[in-house]
């Protein structure tokens, strides 16, 4: 995920940032980039991939000044390149910017700039700010930095600097965190605290909407043109506990970023006003789509459960056939695709060996190739036909999360896009769905308040051998996620049933020993699932159940209950598999398992 670092103060600034960057290092990204001022004259660097090559063209070309802004940027719009890479300056190269976060109408502003005479040098979305700003400049850069972001959508953290006023950075924030911290007569400025706790410890982080003018003596906070004061909070973590913003692990850091990853994930992609679903990054045309024969989705472990959750969604929604394999099977399968077949890889990484395989295999079949992948550039992204990301930054825990709610998000939209082109879908249930999906940030977080409740379910079971999930329908993914997740980190053996599927075999398995976690949340078959907690609760077994509020039935028959906010059916898995992951962790942490880096697995699968 892309990182800010920003300084002023008598230092060389070009040092301080450098060293703040690689602080940043382990967020992931694929170029930096700094710009300082001196002499009233911006030098800037940039460099493609690790920070050792910044490193070693700063050493050729050294540049110094005591005040600057870098950047470590992991790609969304527009390849890893140099002229990609952050800071971007306007027309006049006076006025820098590095930004983190999404400009949703990028493209609507980048088309009225160029007609108004403004030449762009880079494809991203971050270079409208330059220009704009650049187009408000009238001798006060707070002044048009204001006045350009009233026209900017999305989400954002940016710093900016000007030639012509080399005593001040400025500031803002809108959906993308950046925090200032104090020194004695000298500034810092950064995406994270974990970039600054070698220089300072004294910080303000910033709130939405704010703008900040930062001079080495003075700090200035404006919210909707009023100045505002922000308070002041002492830092004590140590610098590994702030890489993990003070969370214990990764993975625990990653479940919490949840209800911003998913919103970040449709952001730009859905548009409040009409209810319109933009996927402009792909080309699958209404023709493709009135003829398609069957979406194949192709994935493993995680990715292979979101697969499987999609299924419903394209069958339910878009009436399109769907088939889901694991890419290994896929592989050495007989498989029927040819030319009218979408085949859809889901990977978090993008390297993973067997989808790469197969997704070679699929297009010399000649059939149309979707990717959904969080990590830009990489295998499967570049080589699929049409790629659509999922924004969650880099996911640093083994053990997928908030990738995971990603990729759910992405295929929410793309059945609900199908749908729309096919006209399978009424206006009704499309603005119900689509407003809906717009709550879900808002209902993750309200499930995220669980943790405490299910914490102290997991103390309860966290010396059990075995667990069973279960669950039906478009829950029965995640029942097999859950067990992956529980397997996966604290190395019990778990396994994921269809709850219908119990009376023929699995339910031999059941005793008073046996653990179920079912999710039982409100559904067409509600009333299934309560007849299957029936039939394990009569041979003994305990029974933890994932229920909405207000739950009359499995709510009295279930030992423990784990209550989840109510959505509609379709984006239920979204939300059931959140109680699932802090479950799977808290057990894993009771037992002290080494959660983040689990024995035996690799973030990424690179080979057969
Ligand atoms: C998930 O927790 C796993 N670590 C694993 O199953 C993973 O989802 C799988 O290896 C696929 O990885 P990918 O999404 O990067 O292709």
């Amino acid at each position: 995920m892309c990182g800010i670092v920003g300084y002023i103060g008598s230092k060389n600034s070009a040092e301080v940032i450098y060293n703040g960057l690689e602080k940043l290092e382990y967020r992931g990204y694929d170029s930096a980039g700094i710009a300082v001022i001196s002499d009233n004259i911006i030098q800037t660097r940039r460099s493609v991939g690790k920070l050792k090559n910044l490193k070693s063209n700063l050493d050729l070309n050294p540049i110094s000044g005591n005040i600057g802004i870098g950047h470590t940027r992991w790609a969304t719009h527009g390849k890893p390149s140099e002229e990609n890479a952050h800071p971007h300056t306007d027309c006049s190269g006076k006025i820098v910017v590095v930004h983190n976060g999404i400009i949703e109408n990028y493209v609507s502003i980048k088309k009225q700039l160029i007609s108004e005479g403004h030449k762009f040098k880079s494809e991203t979305d971050t270079e409208v700010v330059a220009h704009l700003i650049e187009k408000y400049y009238k001798n006060d850069i707070l002044k048009a930095v204001k006045s350009a972001l009233k026209e900017v959508r999305g989400a954002y953290a940016l710093a900016v600097i000007c030639a012509d006023e080399p005593d001040k950075v400025i500031v803002a924030r809108y959906d993308a965190p950046l925090v200032i911290a104090k020194g004695k007569n000298e500034n810092f400025i950064a995406s994270d605290v974990s970039a600054l706790l070698n220089y300072a410890r004294d910080v303000i982080f910033l709130e939405n909407g704010d703008i900040c003018e930062i001079k080495k003596d003075t700090i200035n906070i404006f919210n909707q043109d009023v100045e505002v004061k922000r308070e002041t909070q002492k830092i004590l973590w140590d610098a590994i506990q702030a890489e993990k913003c003070g969370y214990k692990h990764f993975m625990l850091k990653e479940i919490y970023e949840q209800a911003q990853t998913i919103q970040d994930t449709f952001r730009g992609r859905l548009s409040s006003e009409k209810n319109v679903i933009t996927l402009d990054d792909i080309n699958i045309t209404e023709e493709f789509l009135k003829e398609i024969s069957r979406i194949y989705i192709i994935a493993c472990g995680t990715s292979y459960h979101a697969g499987l959750t999609a299924k419903f969604l394209f069958e339910s929604l878009a009436s399109i056939p769907t088939e889901v394999d694991i890419a290994s099977e896929f592989r050495y399968r007989d498989y029927v695709i040819d030319s009218k077949s979408l085949v859809i890889f889901i990977s978090q990484s993008g390297e993973t060996a067997d989808t790469l395989a197969a997704l070679r295999i699929a297009k010399q079949k000649g059939s149309k190739t979707l990717a959904i992948c969080n990590v830009v550039g990489s295998s499967i992204s570049r080589e699929a036909d049409n790629i659509l990301y999922t924004h969650c930054g880099p996911e640093i825990g083994v053990a997928s999360t908030k990738a995971f709610t990603g990729q759910l998000t992405v295929l929410y939209l793309l059945a609900l896009d199908f749908a729309t082109k096919l006209n399978t879908i009424s206006k009704e249930k499309l603005d119900l769905l689509v407003k809906e999906l717009w709550d879900l940030p808002v209902k993750v977080t309200e499930c995220l308040k669980q943790s405490g409740r299910i914490e102290k379910i997991a103390k309860e079971f966290h010396l059990k051998n075995q667990f069973i999930y279960l669950a039906r329908n478009i829950n029965y993914p995640i029942a097999l996620e859950g067990a992956l997740k529980l397997k996966e980190i604290s190395y019990i053996y778990a396994e994921g049933y269809a709850a219908g599927e119990m009376k023929h075999g699995p339910i031999a398995l059941i005793d008073e020993t046996m653990p179920v976690m079912v999710i039982a949340t409100k559904s067409k078959v509600y009333e299934k699932v309560l007849s299957n907690i029936e039939e394990a609760k009569a041979r003994g077994a305990k029974i933890i159940a994932v229920i909405n509020a207000n739950d009359k039935e499995i709510s009295k028959k279930a030992d423990y209950q784990i209550v989840v906010p109510e959505v509609d059916e379709f984006f239920s898995p979204l939300i059931n598999v959140i109680p699932l992951q802090f479950f799977a962790y808290y057990v894993a942490t009771m037992r002290g398992c080494d959660v983040d880096q689990p024995r035996n697995l690799a973030k990424s699968v690179t080979v057969e």
